[in-house]
């Protein structure tokens, strides 16, 4: 394979292109600390392993959550419902005095679960990988919680789509 001779700039343009127009599963990454909760939306989110059950998340270190969440050691993952649209619109405002203002959410071992949410899976922080401007937190579950009766909100070239009823088998 011969080195890429693709210009930076386009390389990024033709990356961010291409990612806009995958569809992804929008999470609320969460976590409290000294007393705050603290909270980001995110899309940069796996799983990892089922042994031991496992996920991680992609976290940028600048993002208002990140200190926290490594200071605690501790986080959740919230796989946000189409239902709650609400709460990732109020959390994409970044002037919003309090991210949880919209929706109910409660404290579970330690950290802040939307409780309506699709999924939430509370996690201790057990790795920690930098790369570029991001934190790869992998988290080992220590609670989880899912509904059947939800559709996952979903983020594609901007928006959102409407997957409810769109599986076949
Ligand atoms: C749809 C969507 C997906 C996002 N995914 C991620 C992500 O995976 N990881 C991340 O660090 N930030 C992600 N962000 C950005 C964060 O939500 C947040 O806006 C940014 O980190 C600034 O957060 P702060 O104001 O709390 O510092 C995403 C934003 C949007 C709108």
């Amino acid at each position: 394979m011969t080195d890429s001779v693709q210009e930076k700039s386009e390389l990024l343009d033709v990356f961010r292109n291409a990612m806009r127009h995958v569809s992804a599963t929008v999470y609320a990454v969460t976590t409290s600390h000294r007393g705050q909760r603290y909270g980001i939306l995110a899309t940069a989110v796996n799983s990892v392993s089922f042994d031991p059950p496992s996920l991680l998340a992609c976290i940028n270190r600048d993002a208002s959550v990140h200190d926290p969440l490594v200071q605690e050691g501790k986080f959740c993952v919230n796989v946000l419902a189409q239902a709650n649209r609400d709460v990732a619109e109020h959390f994409m405002i970044p002037t919003a005095p309090d991210r949880f203002s919209v929706g109910n959410w409660m404290d579970v071992a330690g950290a802040p679960v939307l409780e309506s949410a699709q999924s939430s899976f509370v996690c201790r922080l057990a790795a920690i990988h930098q790369f570029g401007t991001h934190s790869i937190v992998i988290g080992e579950l220590l609670e989880a919680r899912h509904r059947m009766d939800a559709a996952p909100l979903t983020y594609f070239d901007r928006g959102y789509l409407d997957i409810a009823g769109a599986t076949e088998h």
